[in-house]
């Protein structure tokens, strides 16, 4: 057993996000993404083993509550960014849902109806609040911020470029569009980047990598290279 299995996270608040968000069209249609909530839900249940005070924000989802887990469900990403930050403080925010990055400006209150001779749909979408930069610009920031990263090609650059742009500590980086991992798999492989090294996991079934992602969290909080040990 590593450092990190035997208590590192023992006692911590830790925050987790995952699963997809929605983001209502109207009363019966909603623009949405693949996540099945799979990654985040294993490693809330692995922080909750190693002992940690975890409270999970959950996308649409339909997976039970990992024991020992405080679970907050939304359904928007304006509903995860208000619970995620209600949340706060926290040791560590781990984000794994996918939210959306926009929604619909308005939501109509009635269904959309098609309309005789009109053959195209525009809708406008405006950005959604990054809720993983926020978290790690807000005054009250975790000890540690870890993102995901879900790319279908040049997944180091991108992960990279998000590791940056949020100032977040680790980013998880997956390869989507492909079988055997990322969105709804049951497996998965993660590359963990942080400046100045990075780690490769799996590929795996994605509660064996939750537990790994948690050894190099707990090396980091440590002051351990996340690389070694
Ligand atoms: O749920 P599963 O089916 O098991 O699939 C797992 C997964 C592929 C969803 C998961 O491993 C994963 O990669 N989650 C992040 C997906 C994602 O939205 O990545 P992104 O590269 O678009 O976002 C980067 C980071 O910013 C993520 O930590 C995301 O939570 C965060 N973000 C993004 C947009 C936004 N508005 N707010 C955010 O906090």
């Amino acid at each position: 057993m590593t450092d990190a299995r035997t208590g590192v996270l023992a006692g911590l608040k830790v925050v987790v996000s995952a699963g997809p968000t929605f983001e209502d069209i109207d009363p019966v249609r909603f623009i949405g993404n693949r996540s099945s909530g799979k990654m985040g839900f294993a490693v809330a249940a692995a922080a909750a083993e190693r002992g940690a005070d975890v409270q999970l924000v959950a996308g649409p989802v339909a997976l039970p509550t990992p024991p020992g887990v405080q679970r907050i469900d939304v359904r928007s990403a304006a509903q995860m960014h208000e619970a995620v930050l209600a949340a706060l403080p926290c040791d560590i925010y781990i984000g794994a849902a996918a939210v959306a990055d926009y929604t619909p400006r308005e939501v109509a209150p009635g269904k959309l109806k098609k309309q005789v001779g009109q053959d195209t749909l525009t809708l406008e979408l405006v950005r959604t609040p990054d809720i993983l930069a926020e978290v790690a610009a807000h005054a009250a920031r975790p000890r540690l911020v870890v993102g995901f990263a879900a790319e279908t090609d040049r997944v180091e650059h991108y992960a990279r470029g998000k590791l940056a742009a949020k100032r977040v500590d680790l980013i998880a980086a997956n390869r989507v569009g492909v079988p055997g991992s990322g969105f709804e798999s049951d497996d998965n492989a993660l590359t963990i980047y942080w400046d100045g090294g990075e780690r490769a996991l799996g590929p795996a079934p994605k509660g064996e990598l939750a537990r790994d992602l948690l050894d190099v969290v707990g090396r980091r909080l440590t002051g351990g290279a996340p690389g070694h040990g």
